[in-house]
């Protein structure tokens, strides 16, 4: 069953959503060679503690930090670390969570570490534009596996691949709700969107294959051809006309 929720409910997500879009904004002054990816993951949690939120990842499923940060062949859920420092010509995803009142925002962003190759910059353009096509079906009047097509057609035809064995997903109380939302698939399937539906949408794109495998810390997915991946999510509420972007602000 998908959650409606009401406009009180969304006001606290918008809350929830503005810390979240706040880091990840910071985030890229944030970023430069030479930084570890825990010193990212405290800096996060150092903003989302002070707007007397909960970082939301920490101890989900026993995950043990604040944000995910996945570097290069990584996709998602990698675990910061004081030994991971980042270089000159990295990208890095990180993931940021905050809970609000007991509702959850989820976003995503991909930066580069200093000077990045053209083919880095056109990854994680691909990620941010396929997100934007999905985003077009987002409206009352389209059906969920319309958003799935939209963010595949553009990531391909970009000539890149969409990682199968992650997912979007509703999002509320619980950072993982129904529907699930992959980023691959064919139009016209699934519920019909409805407003005061809220949706985390989060297109990861690969260079190279689209398989994906997990590491032995059981959480890091890496590509298993060890080429690039790029990440790109939102949290976004379904309504009467445009879809709210809660975790993006200016546009
Ligand atoms: N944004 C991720 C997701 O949608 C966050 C979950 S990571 C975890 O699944 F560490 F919290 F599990
Ligand atoms: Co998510």
């Amino acid at each position: 069953m998908i959650i409606i929720k009401s406009q009180e409910e969304i006001n606290i997500m918008r809350e929830s959503g503005r810390v979240t879009a706040y880091i990840l904004s910071e985030l890229s002054n944030f970023i430069r060679p030479g930084i570890s990816t825990k010193e990212i993951d405290e800096f996060v949690e150092d903003i989302i503690i002070k707007n007397n939120m909960i970082p939301s990842f920490k101890g989900y499923n026993g995950y043990p930090s604040s944000v995910c940060t996945s570097v290069n062949e990584e996709v998602v859920h990698g675990i910061p670390s004081a030994d991971k420092i980042l270089r000159e010509g990295d990208i890095i995803s990180v993931d940021v969570g905050s809970t609000h009142k007991g509702y959850v925002s989820d976003a995503a962003r991909t930066y580069p570490v200093g000077k990045i190759s053209e083919e880095a910059q056109r990854l994680i353009k691909s990620a941010e534009e396929s997100f934007f096509e999905g985003l077009k079906y987002c409206k009352v009047g389209y059906r969920l596996s319309d958003i799935s097509a939209a963010i595949q057609r553009k990531a391909e035809s970009d000539g890149f691949s969409v990682v199968r064995d992650f997912v979007g997903h509703g999002i509320g109380k619980s950072m993982h709700e129904e529907p699930q939302i992959p980023n691959y698939g064919n139009p016209g399937r699934g519920p019909r969107l409805a407003p005061g539906m809220v949706f985390a949408i989060e297109p990861m794109i690969n260079q190279g294959s689209y398989e994906v495998e997990v590491l032995q810390n059981n959480w890091t997915v890496v590509t298993v051809d060890r080429k690039l991946s790029a990440h790109y999510e939102n949290t976004v509420v379904i309504t009467d006309g445009e879809p709210e972007l809660l975790t993006l602000f200016d546009v």
